[in-house]
């Protein structure tokens, strides 16, 4: 199964390696070119003991790929995990600027099925917020493909991210649909 990750930053980072455990595929898409020709060439923007050795490792398997361009990111992806930043906005709630432009983006480039999982932090609602805007761009594009939105919250510490995510004490997920709940469990 391949599966879509788009923002590297910390939470980005983390999953990416780790989710490759299993026979998956990952592909990682950020906006910032310089960062994502540094991870081609192996270089972590970020300390986490193993994170390192695990990406590269999986980098040499042909497991974990890296990539400005969401279209390569999305293409046969059949889950896309969103890890983009959600800073405070002015009124102190969660911008989700970032994380609706990438579920535009989904709606733009996808062919196919897709499950589209939040692993950012978001507020109750955000859910409906991403089917939307994904609907919406499908629309434009005058198509009918069907997709799932889930929502999978991710609690890890810096510093101790890696045994957090492989050891969590607890697993949030929501969804509400038979498909993504077989997805979500082959992919985590
Ligand atoms: N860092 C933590 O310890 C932690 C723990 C739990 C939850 N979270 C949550 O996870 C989310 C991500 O956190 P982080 O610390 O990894 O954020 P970050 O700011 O370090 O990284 C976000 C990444 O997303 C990329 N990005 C933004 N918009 C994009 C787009 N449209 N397309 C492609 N890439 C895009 C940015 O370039 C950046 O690399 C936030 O909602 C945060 O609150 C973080």
């Amino acid at each position: 199964m391949k599966i879509a990750i788009v923002g590297s930053g910390y939470v980005g980072l983390v999953t990416e390696p780790v989710l490759p455990k299993s026979e998956l595929m990952s592909f990682v898409s950020t906006l910032i070119k310089k960062k994502i020709d540094n991870l081609k060439n192996g270089i972590i923007p970020i300390f986490e003991p193993g994170l390192d050795d695990m990406v590269h490792r999986n980098m040499k398997k042909g497991r974990l790929s890296f990539t400005t361009s969401i279209t390569e990111a999305i293409a046969d992806a059949e889950v896309l995990f969103i890890a983009v930043g959600t800073p405070p906005d002015e009124d102190g709630s969660a911008d989700l600027k970032y994380v609706l432009s990438v579920a535009r983006d989904c709606g733009r480039n996808m062919n196919d099925y897709l499950l589209i999982v939040t692993k950012s932090t978001v507020p109750v609602g955000t859910a409906t917020k991403v089917r939307d805007a994904v609907q919406d761009e499908l629309n434009k594009r005058k198509v009918s493909i069907e997709f799932d939105v889930a929502s999978n919250p991710e609690f890890l510490k810096e510093g101790a991210a890696i045994d957090d995510f492989l050891k969590p004490d607890r697993i949030v997920i929501g969804l509400n649909s038979l498909r993504a709940e077989e997805l979500m469990k082959e992919s985590i």
